[in-house]
């Protein structure tokens, strides 16, 4: 009998699109699918992938349940939903940073308790119980810039990449906690069962971020 496809899954957006043209210059062509597309599950020309098409903050949770072999994640959300896959390539795109994030010059090591405005509050308290200090978080999901405008709480930690939204909002980088990048992840049972078609997909990845010049691990 013929193997199943590797599934992969991947989010719509611009990590999947950089994603997809990555694999297509290794030969994978997902020809059915296109961007406005209701369509969720799409097979590759050649019948060996199939991709499926879920939430961004979903994709570590489907790999890590083994519903999809191989999924492309942002490291944000595999910290915040504390996901135990591989982590085999750091694909270099997506790239942006959390920091937190407050009106100009605001002392936020003077606050206590300090109050912060999140869409990661997994991230947010380990940050700072490793720093020792008492916070707490309130949970948002989206437009957390609001927050210290309207007085809802003292700073916020959030995702930068241009800076523009705080710019915008008054509000600047107050400290920045850890830099963060589109990942290739593996299921640990696909891995090890499906390894004769997973290695050979991972260095063609490999491959292909190397001649782009692209930082791989
Ligand atoms: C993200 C993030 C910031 C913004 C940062 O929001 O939460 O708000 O992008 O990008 P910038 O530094 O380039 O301005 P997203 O677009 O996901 O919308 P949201 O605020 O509704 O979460």
């Amino acid at each position: 009998m013929a193997n199943k496809p590797i599934k992969l899954a991947l989010a719509k957006g611009r990590l999947t699109d950089d994603f997809l043209q990555l694999i297509e210059q290794a030969g994978i062509h997902f020809s059915s699918y296109y961007e406005k597309s209701r369509k969720l599950t799409f097979l590759s020309d050649d019948g060996a992938f199939e991709m499926i098409l879920v939430k961004a903050m979903d994709v570590g949770t489907y790999v890590e349940n083994g519903a999809a072999d191989i999924g492309v994640a942002g490291k944000d959300t595999l910290l915040e939903n504390g996901i135990d896959v591989y982590e085999l390539v750091d694909l270099g795109f997506g790239k942006c940073k959390f920091s937190i994030a407050g009106p100009e010059s605001y002392d936020f090591y003077q606050q206590s308790p300090l109050t912060i405005a999140t869409k990661y509050p997994k991230i947010t308290n380990d940050y700072f119980k490793k720093q020792g200090k008492q916070i707490e978080t309130i949970k948002l999901n989206g437009s957390v810039e609001l927050a210290p405008i309207v007085g809802l709480s003292d700073v916020i930690v959030d995702i930068v990449e241009t800076g523009n939204t705080l710019r915008e909002n008054n509000l600047q980088i107050l400290e920045d906690m850890i830099e963060i990048s589109a990942r290739l992840v593996v299921n640990k049972a696909s891995y090890k069962t499906k390894e004769s078609r997973i290695t050979p997909f991972i260095n063609h990845v490999k491959e292909q971020l190397s001649k782009q010049g692209s930082v791989s691990s």
